[in-house]
């Protein structure tokens, strides 16, 4: 959606945090020991709390309120019974609805030991995060997204996912454009002052596609390679984005 008043603007911003306080909540009892499903229940709670409804299962039914993806698993990954375990990378994605709006925010967090590799690919994937924000401008067209968290990625002997990648959002979960994080020649529609868009690149070692598993939801890299994704939710203005998900 595009932004058309302050009513729009306190909204989104609204539903943002909620999301990002309970993706924060939940990475408070990310521990080894606690299954995937009792960290959704946590998440699943504190959405109740603030009134705001689990947009997985609002837009599409998924089995679970939050998606849970762990080392390999680049996203949609299913609450249940998997144990978590020291020095797994884990992806934890938040989207909700409240009062009509729509939010989605998500970060990969390690669970202690890390090991090197992990979390060099936390920061970089932390910093493609900053750098697609950066490049966000009215004015500008979509591929310079892209572009620049292609090269970031290539500096860092890095992949990204070629089919996952940012969204407008706003008034549903998934709305157009689709803002790839690859630098893609036709990306070439320019973004809008008050566009909302989510900014979320995955990069992975050694993988740039995924595959579905048979649960039907869960994405894992195709080859194995270990993966990561930071996500906000924003509105582009000329200048900085807004962050409608930062705490
Ligand atoms: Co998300
Ligand atoms: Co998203």
């Amino acid at each position: 959606m595009t932004i058309e008043n302050e009513r729009d603007l306190k909204g989104l911003m609204t539903i943002g945090r909620i999301c990002a306080e309970t993706m924060y909540y939940m990475a408070q009892h990310l521990k080894p020991g606690i299954t995937t499903r009792e960290l959704d229940e946590i998440g699943a709670a504190y959405l109740k709390k603030k009134r705001a409804r689990s947009a997985p299962i609002l837009a599409y039914k998924f089995p679970g309120h939050t998606c849970i993806s762990v080392n390999d698993e680049a996203a949609h990954g299913i609450p249940g019974d998997r144990v978590i375990q020291a020095g797994d990378l884990v992806n934890i994605d938040v989207s909700a609805e409240k009062d009509g709006y729509w939010g989605d925010t998500g970060r990969s967090f390690a669970v202690p030991p890390v090991s090197d590799k992990a979390q060099k690919l936390l920061a970089a994937t932390e910093q493609a995060l900053e750098i697609a924000i950066d490049a966000a401008r009215a004015g500008v067209p979509i591929n310079a997204i892209g572009k620049a968290v292609e090269e970031h990625a290539r500096q860092h002997g890095l992949e990204v996912i070629r089919e996952l990648g940012g969204h407008g959002i706003g008034r549903g979960i998934h709305e157009k454009p689709s803002v790839p994080h690859y630098y893609n020649r036709h990306a070439r529609q320019p973004l809008k002052d008050g566009m909302v868009i989510t900014l979320e690149p995955f990069l992975s070692y050694g993988d740039r596609h995924i595959k579905t598993m048979p649960d039907g939801w869960t994405l894992k890299t195709k080859r194995g390679g270990l993966v990561a994704q930071f996500e906000h939710s924003i509105v582009v203005t000329p200048h900085r984005p807004i962050l409608l998900t930062a705490v």
